[in-house]
C-alpha cells in the first residue's frame, strides 16, 4: 500500500509540471470524457475483457459491449438515458501478440470512444472528432481518409458497398481537399465476429499514424457476406489511449509515454529493447487478462493467457541463464501494472496475478527443458525445425534462432513466416479467401472456386464430403479412412483406404445415410479446441497432414457428442445440412492398392 501512495504523489508532482506542456494519460482521459460529456454523451465504464458475446474470445473494441444498442435488441435510453455513450475500454488484440516488439504493436491497449445508437450522424462524428484532436489536443492533422469502393480489391465483398461522398464532403469544412485521402477496405469497419454490425469508416492520421477511426455503422453483414441496412443507424468510434498519449506527448514510441515509463523503467538497463518491450506489453496484458477470471489453458482465451506468459517465461529463462546474478523478476512489473492501474481499475490484484503466473511458470518450465533439450541435438535448424519447435514446445522464433547459434545460420524470419502463413492458411479458416495470383477466390489445396457462386457449390460439397465419409464407415467399417479429397464446383473427389469394391447396395445405403443426414437438416458448427482435446473427441483428422497445436473440429449434429460426422477441419461449410442437397454417387472405383475413389454431386 506504501509503495502505491508514494508511486502515485510522485506522479502527480511529475504531471503537475508536465501540463503546462505536454498532456499526461490522466489528463487526456479527463479530457476525453468530459468532452464528449458535455456534448451530450452518458459515460459507460469499460466492459470486462471477456465478452459477453460467442462469437468473439475477448474484447477488441470500444463498441463491443454496445454492439446490442447498435441491433435494435437493447434501448440504450433506458439504460443510458441517451442515445450517445461515451467509454474508456479494456481491448485486447490477439492478432497483435507475435508483433509485439516492434515498438508499434500491443497487445492490450485502452480504447477511448463515442458512440451513438440511432442519435447523430456522419456531421456531428466528424465534428467532434476534429474538435477533439485539432482544438482540445491541439494536434494537427496530417491527413483524413474517407471509403471509397474502387480502391478495395476485385472480388472482396466490400466492393459493394457505395463511396462515402458524404465525409468527403463533411470534412472539406475543416481541412484542406489535399489532406483527404480515398482508401479501400481499410476504411471499412466489422463486423466483430463473422457477424454483426459494420460499415464505412473515417479515419485521422497524426504525425504519421492513424489514431482514430471513427465508424459509421449502417449495414449488418451475416455469415454469408450479405449486408442488409440497419434499422438504427450507429456511430462507433475507437482511439488508442496510447497512441494519443505518444504523439501528444511528442515520444518515438508508445513505451516512452507515461503509460509505460514506470514499468519499462523496472526492467535492466543492458536488456535488449525488443526483450523489453515484449515484457512491458505482455505484463499489462496478462495482468488485465487475469484480473478479468481468465486462467492459463488450451482453450480460447485461456490459451491466448497461455502464450503470452509461456513467451515471457521462456525470455525470463534465458535471461537468468546468461545473467545468474540478476535480480530481475517478472513479478515486479506485475506490481507496476498495479500500481499504475489499481486506481482506475480495482479488480487489479496483485496477488492473484502474480499467483497465476508463478503457477503457469512452474508448469512451462519442464516444457521449456524438453524443447531446449530437443533444440540441442539438432545438428541444424531449418524453418520447418525451428516451426516445429513452435508448435511442439511454444520455443518462439527468436529463442530458437538465439540460441541455436551457428547451427541456425541458415534460419531467417522471412522462412519462418513462411512456415508460419502457410500452417495459418491450412489451419485457420481453411479457407482464408485469397485474390488476385491465380485468380481463385478460394483455394484452400482442397478446395477451390473462382466466384461466389462457385464458393456456394463448392461449400455444399465438401459438407457433402464430411457426411460422406461417416456414412462410408457406418456402412463398411472404421476400416475406411480419408486418402485425399479435392472439391470444385461440379464435384467431391474422396479418397479413402478400402480393400475391394463397393456393392451397389453398399452405395446406395451410403447415399440414404448421406441424405438422411440432409433432410434432417442438422447444424453444421465447429468447435476450437486443443489437438488432443480434439482427438479425444473421436474427430475423424487425415494422417497425411500436420495439425497445429489448435484445431476446429466441424460437426454435423445438435451437440459434438452425438453428431453424424465430425472431422478436424478448417471449413468453410454450410451452416445446415439442409443447404447441401440431394446427394448422388456418380462414380466409384480403385486408385491404387487398397483405396477406392468416389466422385459425388449434389443437385444444382
Ligand atoms: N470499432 C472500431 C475499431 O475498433 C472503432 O471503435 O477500430
Amino acid at each position: 500500500m506504501g509503495r502505491f501512495f508514494i508511486y502515485r504523489n510522485n506522479f502527480e508532482i511529475i504531471s503537475f509540471c508536465c501540463i503546462l506542456v505536454l498532456m499526461n494519460h490522466e489528463e487526456i482521459r479527463k479530457k476525453f470524457i468530459e468532452f464528449f460529456k458535455k456534448n451530450g454523451h452518458e459515460s459507460v465504464p469499460s466492459s470486462s475483457l471477456l465478452p459477453d458475446d460467442p462469437s468473439v474470445l475477448l474484447t477488441t473494441a470500444g463498441m463491443q459491449q454496445f454492439k446490442k444498442y447498435f441491433t435494435g435488441e437493447l434501448d440504450p435510453m433506458q439504460d443510458f438515458k441517451s442515445k450517445n455513450t461515451v467509454s474508456i475500454q479494456k481491448c485486447f488484440r490477439t492478432s497483435d501478440i507475435d508483433e509485439v516488439g516492434d515498438e508499434r504493436h500491443l497487445t492490450f491497449f485502452e480504447m477511448l470512444g463515442n458512440f451513438s445508437f440511432g442519435g447523430y450522424w456522419k456531421e456531428e462524428a466528424i465534428k467532434y472528432a476534429y474538435e477533439f484532436i485539432a482544438k482540445e489536443m491541439g494536434l494537427e492533422i496530417d491527413y483524413v481518409t474517407v471509403f471509397d469502393p474502387e480502391k478495395v480489391s476485385a472480388g472482396d465483398w466490400r466492393r459493394g458497398v457505395p463511396y462515402d461522398e458524404e465525409s468527403y464532403k463533411i470534412w472539406q469544412k475543416y481541412v484542406p481537399k489535399e489532406k483527404i485521402r480515398r482508401e479501400g477496405a481499410d476504411n471499412f469497419w466489422g463486423p466483430t465476429g463473422n457477424e454483426g454490425p459494420c460499415g464505412p469508416t473515417t479515419e485521422i492520421y497524426v504525425d504519421g499514424i492513424e489514431i482514430w477511426n471513427v465508424v459509421f455503422n449502417q449495414f449488418y453483414r451475416d455469415k454469408e457476406n450479405k449486408l442488409t441496412d440497419l434499422k438504427i443507424r450507429g456511430i462507433d468510434t475507437g482511439m488508442g489511449l496510447e497512441r494519443l498519449a505518444m504523439v501528444s506527448q511528442k515520444k518515438k514510441n508508445v513505451f516512452e509515454t507515461d503509460l509505460f515509463e514506470s514499468i519499462v523503467r523496472e526492467l535492466p538497463e543492458e536488456m535488449e529493447f525488443k526483450t523489453k518491450l515484449i515484457f512491458t506489453d505482455h505484463a499489462r496484458s496478462s495482468a488485465f487478462l487475469i484480473s478479468d477470471g481468465i486462467r492459463p489453458s488450451n482453450k480460447d482465451a485461456g490459451y491466448v493467457l497461455r502464450r503470452l506468459l509461456r513467451r515471457v517465461i521462456t525470455y525470463n529463462y534465458i535471461w537468468l541463464r546468461s545473467h545468474p546474478e540478476s535480480k530481475f523478476s517478472f513479478r515486479t512489473l506485475i506490481d507496476e501494472v498495479v500500481s499504475q492501474y489499481g486506481y482506475i481499475y480495482q479488480n487489479l490484484n496483485r496477488e492473484i496475478i502474480a499467483g497465476v503466473c508463478e503457477e503457469e511458470y512452474v508448469k512451462f518450465n519442464r516444457t521449456i527443458e524438453k524443447g531446449l533439450k530437443e533444440l540441442d541435438v539438432l545438428m541444424e535448424v531449418d524453418a520447418k525445425k525451428a516451426f516445429d519447435l513452435y508448435q511442439s514446445f511454444g520455443l518462439p522464433y527468436e529463442v530458437v534462432k538465439e540460441l541455436a547459434g551457428s547451427r541456425a545460420s541458415i534460419l531467417n524470419r522471412d522462412d519462418f513466416d513462411k512456415k508460419f502463413v502457410k500452417h495459418q492458411e491450412i489451419s485457420k479458416a481453411g479457407a482464408e479467401k485469397k485474390f488476385g495470383g491465380h485468380g481463385l477466390l478460394l483455394d484452400t489445396g482442397e478446395l477451390k472456386a473462382k466466384d461466389e457462386v462457385e464458393l456456394k457449390k463448392v461449400t455444399r460439397l465438401h459438407t457433402a464430403t464430411h457426411l460422406l465419409q461417416a456414412a462410408l464407415r457406418k456402412v463398411l467399417g472404421s476400416e475406411v479412412s480419408q486418402k485425399g479429397s479435392d472439391v470444385t464446383a461440379e464435384r467431391t473427389r474422396f479418397d479413402f483406404a478400402f480393400g475391394r469394391k463397393l456393392t451397389p447396395e453398399e452405395i446406395k445405403k451410403v447415399e440414404e445415410l448421406v441424405n438422411g443426414a440432409v433432410e434432417a437438416d442438422l447444424p453444421m458448427q465447429f468447435k476450437e479446441m486443443s489437438k488432443v482435446e480434439a482427438e479425444k473427441t473421436g474427430a475423424l483428422y487425415f494422417f497425411r497432414e500436420k495439425y497445429p497445436e489448435r484445431v476446429k473440429v466441424y460437426f454435423a449434429g445438435k451437440s459434438l457428442e452425438d453428431a453424424f460426422s465430425k472431422e478436424f477441419c478448417g471449413g468453410p461449410h454450410v451452416t445446415h445440412t439442409g443447404e447441401v442437397g440431394k446427394f448422388k454417387i456418380a462414380k466409384e472405383e480403385a486408385v491404387g492398392a487398397g483405396a477406392r475413389r468416389i466422385r459425388g454431386v449434389v443437385e444444382n
